[in-house]
C-alpha cells in the first residue's frame, strides 16, 4: 500500500530500532514496497543484559529481521562513534527513529532519559546535517491519567518512560521554533499490537499474550474490572500509514497515533475466542497497578487527521483477524512445548 507521492526507491532511509516491532515493520514496508530503497537499520539488539525490573535492557531481535536485504547495523544509539559513522558513512533522507528504552516499567531514569532523550538530539543534529526529515516515536504515555480524549499540550506523564518522550517533543518543539528546513514530526502511538511484537516478551501486547494463553487452553486472565479499563488499540498497519504520511506533513509538530476509539481488554479476549473458535471465559486478578495505569486513553486525533491526512483503516475485530494467523504460528514455533 502507497500511502504518499514520494518515490523512496532513490531514497536513503536510517531505521534506529529497526530490529524490534515498528522498526522492522518499517524496513519490510519499504522493502516491498520500493524495493530500490536503501534501508539502514541501527539496533543495539538484545543481549542478556537486564534492568532492575528484571526485562531485557533492549528486546532488538534478528528474528524480526529474517528475509530483509538492507543494511544492518548492531549499534547503540548512546555511542558517540555509531553516531559519527552515520553522520560520515551515509547521506540520509528520511530518519525513523524508533530505538528506545520501550518499556514503560523502567526505573532506571538515567538510562532512559541518556537513550530516549539525548540520543535523540544527537539523531536530530545529523538528520539536520543531512537535511533529511525526521519522523519518531513519541507515545500515549506522556499523556498518563490526563483525561480523554488525550490531547497534544495536555500531558500529565506517570513514569520516567512518559517524561522522556515528553521531553523529546519539547525538543522537537524547540528545534521547529527555532526554523529548520527539514519537517520534524513525533508521533504520539497508543497501544499498538501486531505482528513482530513477540520478542517483546512481557511488553509484548495484550493481543498476542492473551492468543498464547488461549492457544493454550487456558482461561484468560484479566484484571478485575477489565471490561472498564479501556484503551486506543492501534493495528500495526495504521503505525506504519501515520509514519509514511508523516513524511510529507502539512505541519511539523507532535501528533497522537491511535484510532480515536477506547476498547476494553475484555473486547480483546472475546474478539480472540471469537477468533480461534473457543469458549474458555475470562479468569479475573486484582490489578496491581491501580494508581500507576491508564485507566481510559482515547486520542484526539483531528490534528493527525487534519496535518498528516492519517485515516485508521482497523478496527480491532480487523486487526485481531489480520493478526490471528501469525499468532497461532508464533504458538506453534515459539510458545507451545517451550
Ligand atoms: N509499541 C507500542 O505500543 C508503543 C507505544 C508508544 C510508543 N512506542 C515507541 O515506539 C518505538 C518503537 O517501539 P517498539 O514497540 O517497536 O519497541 P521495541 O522495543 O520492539 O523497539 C525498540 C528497539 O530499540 C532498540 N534499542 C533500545 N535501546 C537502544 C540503543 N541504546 N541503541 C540502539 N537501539 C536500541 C531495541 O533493541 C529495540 O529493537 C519506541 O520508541 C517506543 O518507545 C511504542
Amino acid at each position: 500500500m502507497k500511502y504518499t507521492n514520494i518515490d523512496f526507491n532513490d531514497k536513503t532511509i536510517l531505521i534506529t530500532g529497526g530490529a524490534g516491532f515498528i522498526g522492522s515493520n518499517l524496513a519490510f514496508y519499504f522493502q516491498n514496497n520500493y524495493p530500490l530503497s536503501n534501508v539502514v537499520v541501527v539496533d543495539c539488539f538484545r543481549s542478556d543484559k537486564t534492568l532492575s525490573n528484571g526485562n531485557l535492557k533492549s528486546f532488538g531481535h534478528y528474528k524480526n529481521l529474517l528475509g530483509f536485504r538492507g543494511t544492518v547495523i548492531s549499534g547503540d544509539i548512546n555511542d558517540e562513534a555509531i553516531l559519527q559513522k552515520l553522520e560520515d558513512d551515509y547521506s540520509f533522507d528520511f530518519i525513523f527513529h524508533e530505538a528506545a528504552i520501550s518499556d514503560t516499567t523502567v526505573n532506571e531514569q538515567d538510562l532512559m532519559i541518556q537513550t530516549n532523550v539525548n540520543a535523540y538530539e544527537d539523531l536530530l543534529k545529523i538528520a539536520i546535517k543531512h537535511n533529511a526529515n525526521m519522523i519518531y516515536a513519541s507515545s500515549a504515555a506522556t499523556y498518563g491519567d490526563a483525561p480523554s480524549p488525550q490531547t497534544v499540550g495536555r500531558e500529565n506523564p506517570g513514569n520516567v518512560y512518559g517524561f522522556s518522550k515528553l521531553m523529546m517533543d519539547n525538543i522537537t518543539r524547540k528545534y521547529i521554533q527555532e526554523g529548520v528546513t527539514i519537517s520534524i514530526v513525533g508521533l504520539r502511538y497508543f497501544n499498538v499490537y501486531g505482528p513482530r511484537e513477540f520478542y517483546k516478551n512481557k511488553t509484548a501486547s495484550t493481543v498476542v499474550q492473551f492468543g498464547h494463553q488461549i492457544l493454550a487452553g487456558k482461561t484468560p486472565r484479566l484484571f478485575e474490572g477489565s471490561d472498564k479499563i479501556l484503551r486506543d488499540f492501534i493495528y500495526i498497519d495504521d503505525v506504519i500509514q501515520a509514519n509514511i504520511k508523516a513524511c510529507a506533513p502539512k505541519a511539523s509538530g507532535i501528533y497522537n497515533v491511535g484510532t480515536g476509539k477506547a476498547r476494553s481488554f475484555q473486547d480483546i479476549a472475546d474478539i480472540l475466542q471469537k477468533e480461534l473458535g473457543t469458549n474458555l471465559g475470562t479468569d479475573y486478578i486484582p490489578n496491581p497497578y491501580v494508581g500507576q495505569y491508564q485507566f481510559h486513553t482515547e486520542a484526539n486525533i483531528n490534528n493527525t487527521v487534519e496535518y498528516l491526512d492519517f485515516k485508521p483503516a482497523y478496527e480491532m475485530e480487523d486487526g485481531i483477524k489480520n493478526y490471528i494467523e501469525e499468532i497461532k504460528r508464533l504458538y506453534t514455533s515459539e510458545v507451545k512445548d517451550k
